[in-house]
């Protein structure tokens, strides 16, 4: 029996188990607070500190199967997936790694023992590498492990040369190959067929020896470390005796689930059911880490890979939503390996459900656009425009649009769509502009040194001033413009925080601050100047409206209790995506997939609260950046951070680095309420909330609010929703009533109209007024005369407010002589309006009910001349 690909992951544990490794489970995909990387894209990128050096596990040899997603970023399979026997956005990296403890010797005996005696490789199918340089490591594969010369080769740093992103550890490899035999077409690494099917690498050994900087630079690690890795869908099907990855035992179940979710036969050929098997994986994984779609960053490639795979369940003819249904397949394969796979289940399908149902909106659209521009299309490739439009309009990733065209033999035409794509940024740079000609546009030449987080008033001298984008040397009274000083504790926005307000004050002068902006490394106060002459090398006091940078204070802080509180109750998927902190409230956006519940929302309020009745006082320190995380603070994805950090801690409630002002204790808050939860963007939610004295007075106004109710419905406060519903019950009930008194009423007045007919030549006619009717208590009484008289012509009327509203009936017996609609006309002139419709049912209007009696005596006569 052959090894499955579960077994297959135990084994390899197991052995390196048995060599004193520690065992470590898989990390999530999105790496714990590493900015420089997307996402985790090999087995030692969890380990990447301790290569360098910084972080001690207490042990010193691990192994791992490592989750892995190479979509996206410096290791990017995206495209390739489906098209291949061996491309995946997602698959499990095997992995054995030694943190200065064996190198290279011990790191190829291992492979080579594992490879022939635990799995049985036959040797002699076996191809190794090293890199051209590498004496040693080549001495141990052919002197020690007895590899022939003619089954090995060195190559260059191409393919021998490993490092995890542009910057990060790396070092020189050393690779395994598997000969698939001559049938297969492709020659050996290192020649120019090597990219054929025949020789697949199955492991990496790379010895890791140096950490390489942003700027290229390489710097040895503290101590010469061992990575290697080996995809385990790979070597399972090496194993398992197939060619391509998509026939292994876990594969076949996929595409199994794929075709019968898109309704199409099972078929191990079918490229897009391998595109949808692989990214199932990917797909469900990003989420149960704590990804969700977005149109940036992360959230951004996980969109794609969606989307990629909701259009090729469009092509094989699926028009519905199906891709969430194959989670349940995926949690029967990997569930036990992935325990927080099964776990966030119902999660990853209702968003993938969500995302689905969402593309399917454009998806259909997009696709017709794309075959009438096809249609025109002179040449083998797809315009620019047409690109950006699916892009900007129909939501199709630029990878999407790639994909069809890769299956139609089209390229595209990239340049222009940077074209379009360069427009729009500049509409959206022309916009933003805006705000910084207001704050003087232009480049300050200085720097301010910030003395608030202690004091909100200080002595500065002017280094600068601005009026209309331009250096001046002096501001009049009433000149609207900008003031740098040399120091400040005025607040510039950063960070959320707004910036500071306050006054400038010097001899005879006094600046009136309305705004605080960075501009560089200096601080720009705008505003006015209220009084006097400002001039450059002036010594100016400086003064923060303090009552209002209070209030932006406990806001802050506030905002990081919330920050702490939603990812405790919620998931650490929780991050933060956006933030405002104003004198007035607070507004903070965060990943979730979904609305929170006001069960929730009032958990997390009372939870908050209690934090500030806690009373933990502000601890505020700089430090290094390694230092501060590894306290546990948080940081922000993207957010560039220098060596040294500010951070902000409150007791146990909560750490992160920030540079904004915050409360001395967390009582100084003194009240947190949350007024308002909705959703920003998909994935995306909105808390906003007041604070302190605010918080007060919306909670005096909401109860205000109540009484005012209370007072209305005669209750006391806390039996207001008793009462409401009690009246609202009344109010359903009357109006019932009411309906069956107005039908009962219509049914009695159709009873005394019928007697009031006068017959004309055999036919019944009606024409009277029914007082207080409406419009639907006419046709109703209209109709129901018709079914009563027989062979009959109706026409009612009712006046209200000055108007006179008439309707027609005619049995269809007559309506090929009398009209409903000439009937109604007819009274309708003589009213002062006019009408029509259809021949048994018509409707008028006029303005005129003093006529309204003789008008309607009209109609026997009327309806007379019609029927000879
Ligand atoms: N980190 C190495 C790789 O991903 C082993 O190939």
């Amino acid at each position: 029996m052959t090894i499955t690909s579960a077994e297959l992951r135990s084994a390899f544990l197991d052995y390196f188990r048995r060599h004193d490794h520690e065992v470590v489970p898989s990390s999530p995909l999105v790496p714990a607070n590493d900015p420089t990387l997307l996402f985790t894209n090999a087995g030692m990128v969890p380990f990447k500190e301790v290569f360098l050096g910084r972080e001690d596990r207490g042990y010193v040899r691990a192994c791992s199967a490592q989750r892995c997603v190479r979509a996206g970023g410096k290791h990017n399979d995206l495209e390739n997936v489906g098209y291949t026997a061996r491309h995946h956005t997602f698959f499990e990296m095997l992995g054995n790694f030694s943190f200065g403890d064996y190198f290279k010797r011990e790191a190829i005996h291992y492979a080579w023992e594992f490879l022939t005696q635990v799995v049985h490789l036959p040797p002699e199918k076996l191809w190794v590498t090293v890199f051209e340089e590498d004496d040693e490591a080549a001495r141990i594969w052919l002197e020690e492990i007895g590899v022939p010369p003619e089954r090995f080769s060195r190559i260059g740093a191409h393919d021998n040369f490993w490092s995890m992103g542009d910057t990060g550890p790396c070092g020189p490899c050393s690779e395994v190959f598997y000969d698939h035999g001559p049938e297969v077409p492709g020659g050996p690494p290192g020649t120019p067929e090597e990219d054929g099917d025949r020789y697949i690498e199955v492991w990496n050994l790379v010895f890791m020896q140096y950490d390489r900087a942003a700027d290229g630079t390489l710097t040895d690690l503290p101590r010469p470390c061992v990575d290697t890795g080996m995809g385990l869908e790979r070597l399972a099907a090496i194993l398992q005796g197939v060619h391509s990855n998509f026939e292994i035992d876990l594969f076949r179940n996929l595409i199994r689930a794929a075709a019968s979710a898109t309704g199409v036969p099972e078929d191990l050929e079918n490229s897009s059911l391998k595109v949808i098997a692989d990214h199932i994986r990917a797909c469900a994984f990003l989420i149960t880490d704590g990804v969700f779609p977005a149109n940036e960053g992360r959230g951004y490639v996980l969109r794609r890979i969606i989307r990629r795979a909701v259009r090729h369940g469009y092509k094989l003819g699926q028009e519905r939503p199906f891709f969430h249904t194959l989670v349940q397949p995926l949690v029967d394969e990997m569930g036990a390996a992935y325990p927080e796979l099964a776990e966030s289940q119902h999660q990853v399908e209702r968003l993938l459900r969500r995302e689905e149902e969402q593309f399917h909106e454009t998806l259909e659209q997009g696709l017709k656009l794309l075959e009438s521009d096809l249609a025109n299309l002179r040449g083998a490739e797809i315009p620019g425009e047409t690109v950006f439009r699916l892009y900007d309009t129909y939501g199709f990733p630029v990878d999407l649009t790639a994909d069809i065209a890769r299956e139609r033999e089209l390229t595209l035409d990239m340049e222009g769509f940077e074209e379009h794509m360069e427009a729009q940024r500049e509409r959206a740079r022309a916009a933003s502009r805006f705000r910084a000609d207001h704050a003087g546009g232009a480049e300050v030449d200085a720097s301010t040194r910030f003395t608030g987080y202690d004091q909100l008033q200080d002595a500065g001298t002017v280094v600068a001033l601005f009026a209309d984008g331009r250096s001046v040397n002096r501001l009049e009274a009433g000149d609207k413009g900008m003031v740098v000083l040399d120091r400040t504790p005025f607040y510039a926005e950063a960070g959320g925080q707004v910036g500071d307000t306050g006054v400038l004050q010097g001899p005879g002068a006094r600046f009136q601050v309305d705004d605080t902006v960075k501009q560089g490394s200096a601080t720009g106060h705008l505003g006015s100047v209220a009084e006097g002459v400002l001039e450059v090398g002036q010594s100016l006091h400086a003064a923060v409206d303090a009552e209002r940078r209070a209030a932006t204070q406990l806001n802050h802080t506030a905002t990081h209790l919330l920050h702490a509180v939603l990812r405790e109750r919620l998931g650490q998927h929780v991050h933060q995506k956006g933030s405002l902190v104003a004198p007035e409230r607070l507004r903070f956006d965060f990943s979730h997939p979904e609305p929170v519940s006001t069960e929730e929302l009032q958990r997390i309020e009372q939870i908050v609260n209690a934090r500030i009745r806690a009373n933990e006082p502000a601890d505020i320190r700089v430090m290094p950046y390694q230092q501060a995380i590894d306290m546990g603070a948080m940081a922000l994805f993207g957010e560039k951070y220098g060596d040294d950090v500010r951070v902000v801690r409150f007791g146990e409630l909560t750490t992160e680095l920030c540079g904004g002002t915050h409360v001395h204790r967390t009582g100084d808050i003194g009240l947190f309420r949350i007024v308002e939860e909705g959703g920003v963007a998909s994935g995306v939610r909105r808390i906003e909330a007041v604070t302190g004295a605010r918080a007060v007075e919306w909670v005096e106004e909401q109860a205000r609010t109540v009484q005012a109710v209370a007072d209305l419905l005669r209750a006391s406060p806390e039996n207001v929703p008793v009462r409401l519903e009690q009246t609202l019950e009344r109010q359903r009930q009357t109006e019932k009533e009411l309906e069956r008194l107005k039908q009962k009423l219509a049914s009695q007045a159709g009873g005394d109209l019928a007697d009031s007919a006068v017959d004309v030549d055999g036919v019944r006619v009606v024409a009277s007024t029914l007082d207080g009717g409406d419009a639907r208590a006419l046709r109703e009484t209209v109709d129901q005369l018709k079914n009563k008289l027989g062979s009959a012509a109706v026409v009612l009327a009712a006046v209200d407010g000055g108007k006179v509203r008439l309707v027609a009936g005619v049995t269809s017996d007559l309506t090929d002589r009398v009209k409903a609609g000439e009937l109604v006309n007819a009274v309708a002139e003589q009213v002062g309006g006019r009408g029509g419709g259809r021949a048994d049912m018509a409707q008028a209007g006029g303005s005129d009910p003093e006529h309204l009696p003789e008008a309607m005596k009209t109609v026997p006569e009327w309806v007379r001349q019609r029927l000879h």
